[in-house]
């Protein structure tokens, strides 16, 4: 440990798996208090008693990023057990593959409702801790789905695009205050959501051929992104991408 984020207080979504889990135990390795929040809390509560039995500081709440209501009670738990935020991920996220004519409104609600409104009610409520704590960090987590197109997952594409149109629209907003904002664009990474695709029966693994480090990132490899974003290492950096894709966009 290295001390990296220390004494920061940090909110994470998501944290119950995946990426989020991987943040967490990042951010409180190097230093950071971090509330863990996720829908699913008894999943939650296990992966967080690993990390607290090994002296973290990490604390869990039940959190739907789709309800604005749910993040006021959680800027409100982290500032009662921790002090005002500086570190916020919007990291909670799901995928599904319908394409245009194949989606229909509950799909696109479901969708956007997380990926995209999730990301906007958590920035709305989590900027006046911010503010509080005298300037901090966010780290949205889009996608390269939002940078270029495939065939299907209309409305995830959509999702992240708009994350990263309103990365780069709060970082001039609030760039003043001292309150950076980026994004995380993961490729392909090993975690359920591409679980749940190869179990579907998509041919998923094929596409490892694709990327020209041949192999599909970990979790922990986008925590580091998160890490470098968070801390005082990015200080000049706000409104950027930070891809982490194995290069699979950069080959043509
Ligand atoms: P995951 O499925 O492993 O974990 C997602 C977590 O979010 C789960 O614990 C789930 O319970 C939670 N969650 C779902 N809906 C929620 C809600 N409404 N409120 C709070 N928590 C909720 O997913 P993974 O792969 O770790 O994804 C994390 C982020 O990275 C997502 O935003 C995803 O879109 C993005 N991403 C993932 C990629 C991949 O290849 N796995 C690639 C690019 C982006």
């Amino acid at each position: 440990m290295t001390g990296r984020v220390q004494g920061k207080v940090a909110l994470v979504t998501g944290a119950a798996s995946g990426m989020g889990a991987a943040a967490i135990a990042v951010l409180a390795e190097e230093g950071a208090s971090v509330i863990a929040g996720d829908v699913d809390k008894a999943k939650l509560d296990g992966v967080v008693a690993e990390l607290t039995s090994e002296g973290l500081a990490v604390t869990a709440i039940e959190l739907d990023v789709a309800d604005p209501e749910g993040w006021a009670s959680a800027v409100r738990v982290a500032e009662e057990t921790y002090g005002p935020l500086s570190i916020l991920v919007n990291n909670a996220g799901i995928y599904r593959t319908p394409g245009v004519e194949e989606t229909d409104q509950a799909v696109w609600d479901q969708v956007v409702g997380v990926n995209q409104s999730g990301v906007f009610y958590g920035m709305r409520a989590v900027i006046p801790s911010i503010r509080r704590a005298g300037g901090g960090s966010i780290i949205n987590i889009a996608s390269i789905h939002g940078i270029v197109g495939t065939e299907v997952g209309t409305a995830y594409h959509a999702s992240k695009g708009a994350v990263r149109s309103m990365t780069k629209q709060a970082a001039c907003q609030y760039g003043p205050e001292n309150i950076r904002v980026n994004s995380v664009d993961p490729g392909i990474i090993e975690t359920a959501i591409v679980a749940d695709l190869r179990s579907q029966g998509g041919a998923i693994d094929e596409l490892a051929q694709f990327i020209p480090l041949k192999r599909f990132g970990s979790a922990r490899e986008i925590a580091k992104g998160v890490l470098f974003l968070a801390s005082d290492d990015s200080s000049f950096m706000t409104g950027a991408d930070l891809v982490v894709d194995g290069g699979m966009i950069a080959i043509q």
